[in-house]
Order: C-alpha cells, then structure tokens, then sequence
C-alpha cells in the first residue's frame, strides 16, 4: 500500500470545510493514519515549500500559509500519489476538473484549500517537514 501526505491550507479552516475535505479522501478509499493541525511561522512555510523558493509567487504563498492553522494527513491507499492529486484537481480552481477539491472549494490560483505531494521524493520531505521527529501512528 502506498503513502502520501495532504496539507489542509489555512482557507480549508476558514470555510469551515475540513470535514468534507476529510470525507471526500475517505470516500475515495484513503485510510488516515495520522493526523495533525498546526500553526506555521515564516521558516516552517518557506521550508516545507523550499522547491518555490525564488518563483514570483513565492512570497505570497508563504503569507498565505501563514495567515491560520493547518492540518497535515498522512494518507494511505493504492496509487496513494497519483490519486490524491487526481482528486485535488490542478492548481487553478477554474481550471479543475469538476467535482475535485480545488473546483468545489478553491478560491484563486494561490487560495486553493489543499496541497497534496506530487512524488514520493516530494512526499517523503513533506512528511520529515510536517511531523519532524514526533511519532507517527
Ligand atoms: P501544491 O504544491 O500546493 O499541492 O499545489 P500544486 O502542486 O498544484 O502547485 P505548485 O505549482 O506546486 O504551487 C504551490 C502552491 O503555490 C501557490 N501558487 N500561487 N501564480 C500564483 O500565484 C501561484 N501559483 C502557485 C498555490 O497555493 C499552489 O498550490
Ligand atoms: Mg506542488
């Protein structure tokens, strides 16, 4: 069984949309194994998203991630990666295919409710970023 990791941004809270977030993963097959909500500083965000570091976008995205909580799921399922992301939809919400997260709940290409990882190298570092050392169920 393959891993993979969504990150709820801190718009999920503010909507007040956590819990369909969390039931649409489970209706499409995904166990929880872990949990967990946090308050990010500038060094967390601008380290869990190192990779966009220098892009035009950068600063903004890091503002936004940390303007509220964010809720980290460490998920299991077949396919976990590729799934997860096709049940996200692409980065724009007015380009996401209907019925994905971002079409139903995004706001913007920046304010799109959830990130999910794009590789198991991608995972892997988010996961290390996102628990650290702490336990994982
Ligand atoms: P994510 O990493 O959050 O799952 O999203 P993604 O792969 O679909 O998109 P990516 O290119 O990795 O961008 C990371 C996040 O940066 C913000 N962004 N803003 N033009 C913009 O203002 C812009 N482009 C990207 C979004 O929050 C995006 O999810
Ligand atoms: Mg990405």
């Amino acid at each position: 069984m393959d891993r993979t990791f969504l990150l709820l941004k801190p718009d999920a809270l503010k909507k007040r949309i956590v819990g369909e977030i969390i039931s649409m993963v489970e209706k499409a097959g995904f166990d929880i194994i872990d949990i967990r909500m946090r308050k990010w500083n500038k060094n967390d965000a601008e380290k869990f998203y190192a990779a966009h570091r220098g892009k035009q976008f950068f600063e903004g995205l890091v503002g936004f991630m940390i303007s509220g909580p964010v809720i980290g799921l460490l998920l299991e399922r077949e396919n976990a990666i590729y799934e997860l992301r096709k049940l996200v939809g692409a980065t724009d919400p007015s380009k996401a295919e209907p019925g994905t997260i971002r079409h139903l709940y995004g706001t913007d290409v920046r304010v799109n409710a959830v990130h999910a990882s794009d590789s198991p190298k991608s995972f892997e570092y988010e996961v290390e970023c996102f628990f650290g050392n702490e336990e994982i169920l």
